[in-house]
């Protein structure tokens, strides 16, 4: 199963044109993004959101006793700096990287698992493979956090069965990074179309659940 997370504006940016993400959703929308982080095996992003928020991506709620989610990044170069806050936890947090090279000794030195994944052509691993390659580690449930073009990697392939969109108030413009990067539709027949399962209010903000039809 794979998730599609997005935390939006109203017209649809993940962050300004200088990449300033936090917050645009408010506090009850992002704790619902620990609960869903803890119904998954692994959490995925993509290097640049790695290197613009310098995430934890781990599961944070009051009295959560359960387990954390893996953290996955796409990183075709092993970009992930050494000091950032994913590479410091990978001791204690399993963290993996996947690469089209072979693993940076320095990274599996600290930790992390580098799942090296066959080139695509345009120097990015095959989403396919790294979804079975994954599946073979134990992380069958994934939970896309983005950003941009990591989501529209994954909607190109066909590959996400539920999308959660918390959508906040707020307008960025033209200038804000999109949500999906290009997908290449040259008609709207050829649209990834889902369908709607549930709208719900959490504080200001909205959350829409879809699934692919
Ligand atoms: N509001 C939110 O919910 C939210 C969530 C996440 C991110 N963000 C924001 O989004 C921005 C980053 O988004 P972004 O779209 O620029 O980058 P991104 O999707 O985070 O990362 C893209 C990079 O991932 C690597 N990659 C490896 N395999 C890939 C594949 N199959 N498809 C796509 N990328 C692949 C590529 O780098 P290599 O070729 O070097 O591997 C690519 O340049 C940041 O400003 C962040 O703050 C916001």
């Amino acid at each position: 199963m794979i998730t599609l997370k997005l935390a939006t504006s109203l017209d649809g940016r993940i962050a300004t044109a200088g990449g300033e993400s936090r917050w645009i959703t408010g506090e009850a929308a992002r704790d619902e993004v620990h609960r869903l982080r803890a119904a998954h095996d692994a959490v995925l992003i993509g290097i640049e959101t790695a290197l613009a928020d310098d995430p934890e991506l781990t599961v944070r709620l009051a009295g959560h006793g359960g387990g954390q989610p893996a953290r996955v990044v796409l990183d075709s170069r092993q970009r992930l700096p050494l000091d950032s806050r994913l590479v410091r936890g990978a001791g204690d947090l399993r963290t993996l990287v996947v690469a089209t090279g072979p693993a940076d000794p320095a990274l599996t030195a600290a930790g992390v698992e580098v799942v090296e994944a066959p080139d695509l052509g345009e120097g990015r691993p095959d989403l396919p493979e790294v979804v079975a390659a994954l599946r073979e580690r134990g992380l069958a449930r994934l939970f896309v956090e983005g950003g941009g073009q990591v989501a529209a990697s994954f909607l190109r392939c066909g590959l996400v069965d539920r999308l959660e969109w918390f959508r906040s108030p707020m307008i960025i413009g033209g200038e804000g990074r999109p949500a999906i990067g290009a997908l290449a539709v040259s008609a709207l027949a050829e649209a990834p179309r889902l369908r709607r399962r549930e709208v719900r209010e959490l504080g200001e903000d909205l959350w829409e659940r879809y699934e692919r039809i």
